[in-house]
């Protein structure tokens, strides 16, 4: 930096270089005619009823600090319906804390768990932040492959192969981003051995369980016998009520560990946004159709979406049966998926993220979100069809 002596960067950040996605992100911001099938958030608006809640909340005045851990009446409705729909019941006063997004709960929960040496156990490919924040906490991430053959599901022999004495925590993402992937029962209850057996403590990330396609379960680990007091259950109004912006999410878990979860939130964050909190409160309590109306039209999408891409010749894709990403194969073209994700940006005009942003096996993968119009959809298939095509035409002479 110029001017400075020395660099004033600490050693636990200097490591940190701007994501991958977000470099993509950014070369594709307005380029004109780009069809961007990139975002990790619903292109829906949110919905009505939760504005107007909002603007009540500002109009009288709620503009003020609240308890770190949320307002009392979202904290019990979000027991209710952890309860209801999850069935693991949580003390709304001691279990269970609201924070500003998912991704802050990843964070402050590591942070509160992770002393430096400490393993953590992840997918490969996985949701981008969980291993840097692994190791912003000074833990160490391990990677257990997930493969196509295998529908994108943990082998828990796989798993097991990677704990040692240092290993504390599993982090699950069901269903998954980036595979779409929605993990069973039975894998989720062999998972449920291993931690018990090994005395592990468990992550589960729930944040896409209500986008879930072809009638699949959405299990919570919390659930399955004996594993609520393993399990930090995390999960947010992002995905479900299209909120992104909004910033507010929650983290239920047994009492000690939210106890200094919420005292370390307390110097980070001071308290979730109050506005949000009202409007996160009208999203549990208020009317769901809107949340199958979105997951209906995420639903016609994939359909299409996975249709167009099987029918390129050179990538396929595997159904997914949840979340709202196709994570699709393009391994025939020849290509790196960094190669082929420029390709397509300058060729297509279509941005999608190469599958190596997350993870090594996400190699010979593209993700393309299908939170995005039809018209885009079928206009971006179009325009990809002929440069793959003409790829893999190339690659056979
Ligand atoms: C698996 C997963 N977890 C967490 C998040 C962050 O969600 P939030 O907006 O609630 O912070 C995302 C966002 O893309 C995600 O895909």
């Amino acid at each position: 930096m110029e001017g400075m002596s020395r660099s004033f960067v600490s050693s636990r950040v200097s490591w940190l270089s701007g994501a991958m996605t977000r470099e993509f992100m950014k070369m594709m911001w307005g380029v004109p005619e780009l069809i961007s099938l990139t975002a990790g958030e619903p292109d829906f608006k949110t919905p009505e009823h939760i504005i107007e809640v909002a603007k009540r909340a500002l109009d009288e005045g709620f503009t003020h600090y609240t308890p770190t851990g949320g307002i009392p009446e979202l904290l019990e409705a979000i027991a209710e319906k952890l309860s209801r729909e999850n069935g693991v019941d949580y003390d709304p006063e001691r279990e269970i804390m609201c924070v500003p997004g998912t991704q802050e709960a990843v964070f402050i929960t590591l942070f509160s768990t992770i002393d430096p040496g400490d393993e953590v156990i992840l997918t490969d490919p996985t949701y981008l932040a969980y291993a840097s924040v692994v190791m912003l906490c000074g833990g160490k991430p391990v990677s257990v492959p997930v493969t196509e053959e295998e529908g994108f599901r943990i082998d828990v022999e796989e798993l097991e192969k990677k704990i040692t004495d240092k290993t504390k925590l599993l982090i699950l993402n069901t269903p998954n981003n980036p595979t779409g992937a929605v993990y069973t029962r039975s894998t989720l209850e062999a998972i449920a051995d291993v931690a018990q057996r090994h005395d592990l403590l468990v992550i589960s990330d729930e944040i896409y369980e209500k986008i879930i396609y072809d009638g699949a379960e959405h299990v919570s680990f919390a659930s399955l016998p004996n594993m609520k007091e393993r399990t930090i259950t995390i999960n947010g109004f992002s995905k479900a009520y299209a909120m992104t912006g909004w910033r507010i999410g929650y983290v239920a878990a047994p009492s000690q560990l939210i106890e200094k979860m919420m005292a370390a939130n307390g110097y980070i964050i001071v308290c979730p946004n109050s506005i949000a909190q009202r409007a996160a409160h009208a999203a549990l309590t208020g009317p769901q159709d809107c949340v199958e109306e979105m997951v209906k039209e995420f639903d016609r999408r994939r359909k299409v979406i996975v249709q167009g891409i099987n029918e390129i010749e050179g990538i396929h894709c595997f159904l997914p049966k949840g979340a709202f990403y196709a994570w699709v194969n393009i391994k025939e073209t020849g290509l790196s998926s960094f190669e082929l994700t420029f390709k397509l940006f300058q060729e297509a005009k279509v941005g999608v993220l190469p599958g190596s942003a997350f993870g090594a096996q996400g190699e010979g993968y593209l993700r393309i979100s299908y939170a995005a119009s039809m018209d885009s959809i079928e206009r971006a298939l179009e325009r990809i069809k002929p440069v793959i095509e003409r790829v893999v035409e190339e690659k056979g002479q």
